[in-house]
Order: C-alpha cells, then structure tokens, then sequence
C-alpha cells in the first residue's frame, strides 16, 4: 500500500535527519530523496495507480511528506553553514594575540623593596611636595644662611625663596609639625639638583628619608636599624662599616658602607677600587631641627636616614647610564 510507504519514507528521513551531518551525508540525503528521479518523485509516479476517490487523501500525505523532506534539507544544511562559518573564525594555527602588561618601573621596584623592609620594621610612610620653600628645605634643617648647597649651582630656584627640592629631608620637618612623637616614617620621593648630565649622575633622582622620634632614642638604635635594613636588601652576608660625617640636620653624623656587591669587597671600576660602595647618610637629629619644630630637645631624641635610589637600581639592575631611565624607551623598560 503507498500508504505504508509513505509512512516508512517518514521515519526514514528522521532518522537520516538525526545523524546526517556532513557535507557528503546531506548531498546523499538531497539525491535519494528530493532529486528529479529520488524517491519522493517516484511516490507521485506511483499516485497514479491509486483509485481516484483515495487520490486527494494520499495526494495531501505525498505533499506532507515532500515539505517535510525539503525542510531537513534546509535545516541540515544551515546547521552545517553555521558550523563551517565558526571553523573559519579560529584559526587554530595562527599565533596568539599578545596580552600586552606593563612592569613596574626599576626605580619603582627599587622603592617599593626598601619601603616593604621599613614597613616591617613598624615605619609608616611620608610624602612632601616637590616644589619646596627655602624654610624646609634648607633654614628648618639648620643650614646656614650660606650654606654652599644653597647656591645656584646646586639648586632649581623657582623665585627667591622657593625651590626644587634638593632632597626628602623637608618631608621630616612637614611631619614633625603635623604630628607629635613618636614617629616612625620612610619618606620617597624625587629630587632635585643642578648637576652636569651624564651616565652617572641626573638632574633628578629619588631618595628615602627615614625618621624615628621618641624619648630615648639612642645611636645604637640607628646602627640596628641600618644594619637590619642593609642585611635584607643587600643580602645577610654583606659586611658594612660606618664612618663619620657631616649633615647640618644631625649631630652626630655618619656614612654607611657596605662591601661592594660588583666585586665583592675586591677592587673594581665601580667602587673606585676600594671595595666598599657608599649607601647611605644619617645621624642624629640635630637639636635646632627639634627646636625649629617645636619639639623639646631635652625631652625627645631622634636618628634619621637618607638613601639615594637611582644609583642602588643602576647597579642592581647592571644598567650603565642613569639617563635610560628616564627616556621611556619601552624596549628598555619591558625588561624589568
Ligand atoms: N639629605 C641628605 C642628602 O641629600 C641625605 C641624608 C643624610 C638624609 C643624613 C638624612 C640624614 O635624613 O639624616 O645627601
């Protein structure tokens, strides 16, 4: 009976609908069924010998069927369509796209390690404005009217009595008029001096001041605090010495050394052949900077420290021209 036929040729597209997938099992499926001579023209052929009162009803299931075929056809192939447009958006043989991040800044990491040391040693942090007055930079810090590092040759003047500040000394006056003992603060930041360019040497650089205010603060804290410090950022076997010096805002005054890390203690072009690299200044805060900021000299006592950090990264880093720093050139800054 077409009858039948009709229904098995419905179930077979179903199931050919169901797991037809490629490009070759679609085609196959198009010939066999919707072609000229497949096998729903054929079912037409055969209406003909069906009686004529049955011919409309077996017509209308013939139709049905047809329409059901063409329309797995068209699904198939947008199902394939879709498939093969998605193949060709990846190309897995291509090469990745670059994510592209920056890296902190040489100088920047230098800073942050030595503020990571003094954090964990209780230190809070500080910072002043570039562009100083006279009265911090110099007069609160007990240099004296003539002071040599006053002069033009060293220092930015913005008017008389304003300044790039040369270093972040001033920052320990701000803090101690804007808090009472004790305090405990490092205080970074950028410098700056009238200085000759070269590989060497900038007219900026940056440096960490540090300050401890309290009753009773003795030398041999400072010394324990230098030491600690240099054991953790230059490493626990460095040997360092300190000699006596000389800073208007501290009495007595000292220079810290340690064996220099290039050659280790042997002579190099470097340390100037003797083996030992200059690390730092610091002393003991000096009773006229007590007084000019209200602070009782009789009462508190103090050490403080300041550390150059362009030099330190330079010779950290192996870079041997301070200006690279600063030309943000990507292909030089990409390697820290
Ligand atoms: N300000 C000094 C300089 O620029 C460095 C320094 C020395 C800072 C001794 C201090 C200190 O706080 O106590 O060379």
């Amino acid at each position: 009976m077409l009858t039948e036929k009709i229904k098995s040729l419905d179930s077979e597209i179903s199931a050919i609908a169901a797991i037809s997938t490629t490009h070759e099992d679609i085609e196959k499926y198009r010939i066999e069924f919707l072609a000229r001579k497949g096998k729903i023209a054929s079912l037409y052929d055969d209406l003909k010998s069906v009686p004529n009162d049955q011919k409309p009803m077996v017509g209308q299931q013939i139709n049905r069927l047809k329409k059901k075929a063409e329309e797995v056809y068209e699904t198939l192939k947008s199902k394939l369509d879709s498939s093969t447009a998605k193949k060709e958006l990846v190309d897995l043989t291509l090469p990745g796209r670059m994510l592209l991040h920056g890296t902190r800044h040489p100088i920047t990491r230098t800073i942050e390690q030595m503020k990571s040391i003094f954090v964990s040693m209780g230190f809070g942090i500080a910072y002043g404005p570039e562009i100083e007055d006279d009265y911090h930079n110099f007069e609160a810090l007990n240099f004296a009217p003539h002071h040599p590092a006053r002069d033009m040759q060293d220092t930015f003047f913005i008017k008389d009595d304003v300044v790039l500040r040369t270093h972040t000394t001033p920052v320990q006056i701000r803090v101690m008029k804007s808090q009472k003992p004790p305090i405990r603060v490092i205080m970074p930041g950028r410098v700056y001096r009238n200085e000759a360019v070269s590989a060497r040497s900038n007219y900026f650089f940056h440096q960490v001041d540090g300050l401890y205010v309290n009753e009773n603060v003795t030398f041999a804290e400072l010394k324990g605090t230098l030491i600690t410090f240099a054991k953790n950022f230059y490493g626990s076997n460095i040997k360092y010495r300190f000699r006596p010096s000389y800073f208007p805002f501290t009495e007595p005054s000292l220079e810290m050394d340690i064996t220099c890390f290039l050659c280790s203690g042997k002579g190099c072009r470097i340390c100037k052949q003797t083996g030992w690299l200059e690390i730092l200044g610091a002393g003991m805060v000096h009773p006229n900077v007590f007084r000019n900021c209200s602070y009782d000299p009789e009462k508190v006592s103090g050490f403080a420290f300041g550390m150059g950090v362009d030099r330190i990264s330079l010779l950290r880093y192996g870079v041997d021209d301070i200006r690279t720093f600063f030309e943000n050139d990507i292909r030089f800054l990409n390697q820290f």
